[in-house]
Parts: structure tokens; sequence; C-alpha cells
């Protein structure tokens, strides 16, 4: 009997299933952006999605919900299959629901939104390249830059800006049960292989879910969808870290209950994913008046600041560094470099990496998953460009802003100034819920093209370059370079390639 029904909700399936319905017509928001090359950036009209996960799910032929709170409806989704092929995703009331409004080249996201029939807690949108398809990015040799604004999000909330191996389309094409597709911002993964994501693979995640015991918006079901990530931005006003984490796999694949690792696992580490990451937090790594609000920091999160990221490739066309930099109030400002004995260095290399894991103690699912070559496989192939502002259910975003785990002293356990008792939902909820992150002015291009490496904001700027010596590890020439060629004693201006010099 069983099969029987299996067999013909799979007939169904194929012909109807993760429906689309209309009582909201789905309107992305517009947002531009900049292509750049070596001879300058070109304005690129694109739009952004909110994720699915997010949407009303109701019944094809009605407006009763199949999924409430933290709850699917199990008299109507008594399948996996059968859900998909009974349900559907709505489209969005961008600000009025979500909180996410654009203006020109700027994306705001907004942490609580009281809309006419729900509240709605964050946000996680991907940048499209046209309605029905994600931008794609190949990062490997390229730059990524952005503006963000940090003032109003702090301890316990989480702006990030990052890319995950999604399919382009959502993964319509590959799973024929899945009829939104990146329309209606399905097919996210990640390096934690979440398991609260509501529809995989074009089924329901309704088989095995448990609702959350404090999230009343969130569950965890039977399957999770994994991928490789790239952070380029986790952050609020006080901590900051950038973080590669490799896959066994290039491609969205998705996993089945606690196999699947990472956070929403009894073991993190039983799955195809890295979920700790090889992380490059100024504050862990040692430095703690690089990054915070005010002018005793180097990066002053009271006011906007400009985010650079290089993937530069090696003679050998590989992964050989991820780079940081920072423009504000027009200068560049080197990323700090680690003071911890044992690692060196300012950026996330094959080295740091390895010796940030051994001296801090880390587990080693960073190499047992790829490292940080499987990492440069996953940053040559196209990736999604995913903004969200979030807060942390599972550890209250300690991680990135606190200690932890709690009341450890060990290396590496500081990682910001937040209190311990900080980041708890709840209490943000209740406390900041007009907290918001604005991202800005993105540009991508190949290494050295989408921002002035003299920190002046006009590539035509008549200025005289910038004569002082360079600090240690700052950038001292490359093809594109017009600053400083001299180094601060006793350093020595060395060629990485072509577009990057450093003093090392
Ligand atoms: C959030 O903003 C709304 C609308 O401006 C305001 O009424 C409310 O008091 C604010 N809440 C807090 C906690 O600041």
């Amino acid at each position: 009997m069983y099969l029987t029904i299996a067999a013909l909700s799979a007939l169904i399936a194929a012909v109807k299933a993760q429906q689309v319905c209309t009582n909201t017509a789905e309107t992305h928001p517009k947002l531009t952006w900049s292509k750049c090359t070596t001879s300058g950036c070109t304005s690129v009209s694109g739009s952004v999605v909110v994720d699915a996960n997010w949407r009303w799910t109701h019944l094809t032929t009605s407006t009763t919900n199949c999924y409430t709170g933290n709850e699917w409806d199990e008299s109507i989704c008594t399948s996996n299959e059968v859900c998909a092929t009974k349900c559907c995703l709505d489209g969005a009331d961008y600000s009025g629901t979500y909180g996410v409004t654009t203006s020109g080249n700027q994306l705001n996201l907004k942490f609580v939104t009281v809309g006419p029939y729900s509240t709605n807690i964050g946000s996680r949108l991907y940048l499209l390249e046209d309605d029905n398809t994600y931008e794609m990015f190949t990062l490997l040799g390229n730059e990524f830059t952005f503006d963000v604004d940090v003032s109003d999000i702090s301890c316990g909330l989480n702006g990030a800006l990052y890319f995950v191996s999604m399919d382009e389309d959502g993964g319509k094409a590959k799973y024929t049960g899945n009829k939104a597709g990146a329309k209606y911002g399905t097919g996210y993964c990640d390096s934690q292989c979440p398991r609260d994501v509501k529809f995989i693979n074009g089924v329901a995640n309704v088989e095995g879910w448990v609702p959350s015991e404090d999230d009343i918006n969130a569950g965890i079901g039977g399957l999770g969808t994994c991928c490789p990530e790239m952070d380029i931005w986790e952050a609020n006003d006080i901590s900051t870290a950038y973080t590669p984490h490799p896959c066994d796999g290039l491609t969205q694949v998705s996993c089945n209950g606690d196999e699947c690792g990472g956070t929403y696992s009894a073991d993190r580490y039983a799955g195809t994913c890295d979920p700790d990451g090889c992380d490059f937090n100024p504050y862990r790594q040692g430095d703690k008046t690089f990054y915070g609000p005010g002018s005793g920091f180097d990066v002053d999160t009271t006011q906007k600041v400009t985010v650079v990221t290089q993937f530069i490739k090696g003679t050998d066309g590989k992964l050989s560094d991820i780079k940081r930099f920072y423009v504000q109030g027009g200068e560049v400002i080197a990323n700090s470099a680690s003071t911890i004995s044992g690692i060196s260095g300012n950026s996330v290399t094959a080295d740091y990496c390895a010796d940030q894991k051994q001296v801090f103690g880390d587990e080693g699912s960073f190499e047992d998953h790829g490292g940080f070559s499987g990492m440069g496989d996953a940053l040559a192939a196209p990736m999604v460009l995913v903004m969200s502002l979030w807060h942390d259910h599972y550890s209250h975003m300690l991680w990135l802003d606190s200690t932890y785990p709690v009341g450890s002293s060990a290396l590496g356990a500081a990682r910001g100034s937040c209190a311990t008792t900080s980041g708890v939902p709840s209490d943000l909820e209740k406390n900041v819920p007009n907290a918001s992150v604005s991202f800005s002015n993105i540009k991508f291009g190949p290494i050295g093209t989408t921002f002035n490496s003299d920190g002046s904001t006009d590539p035509t700027d008549p200025e005289d370059p910038e004569e002082d010596p360079v600090a240690h590890y700052g950038q001292c020439g490359g093809l594109t370079w017009t600053g400083s060629t001299t180094c601060v004693s006793p350093y020595t201006c060395t060629k990485l390639n072509d577009y990057y010099y450093q003093c090392l």
C-alpha cells in the first residue's frame, strides 16, 4: 500500500510540485552593482530575491497554511513528496513583510518587521541576474568589494555577505519537484548542511520535522542541504570574520538526518562539509584594537567601511591567498596581522589555516573536507551571492563576538568584547528590533580593478601617489598599483604575482 501511494505521488510530483502561488506578485527589488575590468567599471542592473524559507507556504487551492510558525500541517503534508505537490510558495512584500528595501546600489535589511500577518525576524537574500537566474560569481583570480554599515548591529547580530555553491536556477532543472526556482529563492545550501530548510531538492522537509523549542519560526527536518561556503563578511560593530568552509563536493547535495553534521545535527563533524572553517577574525588573532566602534580602532565601525577581498591565484593557477583590505576615510587599511605566537600573516593561506588549527587546537574538519586547496576548487566554480541579517539560536553568535566556548581561557577562545550573556535571541528581538544593516556599492572584477589602492575613490584622481613607505603586509606594487613602492624597515617589497607585491 505504501509503495502504491509513493508511486502515485511520484507520478503526481512529475507533473506538479513545490508550486508557486501569486496572491502576492513576486517583484524583485532592484539592486545595481558594478562589473570591473582594467579599463574601468560598468553598472549592472540586478535585483534581489528573498529565500524561500521566509515565504508564505500554503495550499495551491486555498489560503490554508501548509506551514505555520514552526510546524507543518501534517494533515496536508503527509509526506515530503505529497507536501511539495499540494503546497506553494507565494510572492513577497519585501518592505512590508520582510523589512527589505533597496535604493540604487544599496540593500537594507531590518532585523524585526511587524507586518500585517506576521512578525518577521531577519532575512536572507540572493543577487539575481534575471528573474529566474541567480547572478553567478567565479571568485578565483578576482576581487570582490562592497561597502557595509554595521553601526546599527551589535552583539548577537550578524550582517553577513557570503557565497555558496547553489545552482543558478535554484535547482529547478535538476529537481523536477521544484517549480519555483531562483525566482522564489529556492536551492539554498551551506557548509552547515542546514536542516531548517523547508524544501530541499524539490520535496518538502516535513518527514522527521521537529519544531524548535526556542524559535517560534524554525525547526529541523530529516533532510539537510550542503555545499561549499565562502564567508566574505560575518560581522557586527564589535567583531568581524572572513572564513572559507570547503566540502567534499563542489555543488549542492542533500543529506540525511544527523549524517548531515553541522550546527543542526547531533555530531557536528559527521557530514561532508567543514562546519568550522578557517576564520580570520582580527580580535581572535590577537589585535583587539583593529576593528570596533570609535576612532580608537583602525577600522571604525561607527562609519561605513569598504571591504575588499582578493582571491589570489598562485603561479600554479590555484588559490594561493584570500586577502583582505579595508578602505575608510580615503585610506587603505591592510588587514591586521596575527599576533598569536605560531600563527603569522594577515590573510587566509594554506599555512595560516594549518597553523591556526594546530595552535588553537581546533578540530581537523577544514583539512578533512578539502582544506585550502579544496576551497580553491570551489572558488574556481560559479557561486551565488548571499546577504543576510540573522541572530543565532544555537550559540548566540558568541563564536563571532564574545568568548567561545564560554568560560574558556584557551588561545583562540576570545573572539570579541561582547559579554558571554549577550546574543540571546529573545532579548535581541525585544531590545533591538529596529537594528539594520546595509550593503552597498558592490564591485567585482580582476585583482586590482575594484578599488584604488591609494584609497582615492576616483581612478582618475590627480592626487600624487602616496609616498610614505608601506607597513608590514601592505601592498607595494602590481600592474594597477599607484601607491608607494617602498616598505618600512626591515621589510622588502616582494612580488606575489603581476597584480600584487607585498611588504614581507
Ligand atoms: C522601533 O521603531 C518604531 C517605529 O519607528 C518605534 O515605534 C519603536 O519604539 C522602536 N523600538 C525600539 C525598541 O526602539
